[in-house]
């Protein structure tokens, strides 16, 4: 007898999803090869969200997925209530895998008296139980300091890359950023397509009116060239279709829309298919539905980025190697 009990036990990884974005869910899970967690939701008359997991969690790892698309409040608030649950239920850990992070574009204070908005949810997911999240493209990279577990900041643009170098002559090809905020990323996207000119719209925005946005002129080496405008979310449309405006305006040859988030508010299908270019490239990091979707549209998957990324979160491994080492 030594009084002690030993016990071997195995990691397990568990995948659970929310209601706003099966199809995504069922693909991430395609991917790692494994089922769902059956999980009940349903909403109470008076808009409460009920939610429940159909078997035990108890020790696993837990990887929470819910994008958080329209309406956000509702799918951000269904988050939260299955952190919570999973917690309660004894996991070992908690990832929120929020592949569109919500509010993430208010991540600063523009006027007096206004809330840190993307600060509040990461808070509100620390507060749940949460012990990491993982993103693709936050709106900016420092909303990693926002929530103070780790976060892993997962790109688009290795898929989105290998797509659009399919689609144009690298040789005459400008990137182009929709305002001058965005040259960073720009930069990164001209230097993996072979090291072109950069350009980007000269935008301005009235801050006591959401979704408007007006591009006042380009900067830079655009006649005659392809443009690829790639910006990280299409809300309204409001900014993609007036920088596509000044691009053709000034003398593109042609452009290629591409973003990460197609949030696609309305509007946004409607200025998309008559705005001119020659094709809106996003990814399905938000549901896309069918009466969203137009000719010129394409939608790629960012399943296999997400899988990868659980796949190494729960190994141990390296989820900056998935990006070159530059994640
Ligand atoms: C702004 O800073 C963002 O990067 C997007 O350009 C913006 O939120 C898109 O919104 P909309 O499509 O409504 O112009």
């Amino acid at each position: 007898m030594t009084g002690l009990i030993t016990v071997d036990t195995e990691k397990r990884l568990v995948l659970v999803s929310g209601r706003a974005h099966p199809e995504l869910a069922d693909d991430v899970a395609a991917q790692l090869g494994i089922q769902l967690v059956p999980t009940s939701a349903y909403d109470f008359a008076n808009g409460e969200i009920y939610t429940r997991f159909g078997e035990s969690v108890r020790g696993s790892d837990a990887f929470v997925l819910q994008s958080h698309a329209s309406p956000i409040n509702k799918w951000i608030m269904e988050h939260l209530l299955m952190v919570d649950a999973l917690r309660r239920a004894s996991v070992k850990t908690i990832t929120v895998v929020a592949p569109f992070l919500g509010y993430a574009r208010q991540d600063k204070k523009h006027r007096g008296r206004e809330p840190i908005s993307a600060r509040l949810v990461c808070d509100l997911f620390a507060t749940a139980g949460a012990d990491r999240i993982v993103s693709v493209d936050l709106h900016t990279s420092q909303i990693q300091g926002f929530f103070s577990g780790p976060v892993d900041h997962l790109w688009a643009q290795p898929i989105l890359v290998e797509y659009v170098r399919t689609r144009v002559d690298v040789a005459n090809t400008t990137v182009v950023s929709p305002d001058a905020g965005r040259i960073r990323v720009a930069e990164q996207w001209a230097a993996k397509l072979g090291g072109g000119p950069l350009a980007f719209v000269h935008k301005t925005r009235d801050m006591r009116s959401p979704n408007k946005a007006v591009a006042n002129r380009v900067v830079g080496d655009v006649e005659g060239r392809t443009c690829v405008l790639v910006d990280d979310m299409i809300d309204t449309g409001g900014t993609i279709v007036e920088a596509v405006r000044v691009l053709l305006a000034a003398g593109a040859k042609d452009v290629i829309v591409v973003a990460t988030h197609g949030v696609l508010s309305d509007p946004a299908t409607e200025r998309l298919a008559g705005c001119g270019a020659r094709e809106v490239v996003i990814t399905d990091t938000l549901p896309i539905p069918d009466e969203h979707r137009f000719d010129s549209l394409t939608v790629l998957s960012i399943a296999p980025t997400l899988a990868r990324a659980i796949r190494e979160v729960f190994d141990d491994g390296s989820v900056t190697s998935l990006f070159d080492g530059n994640a």
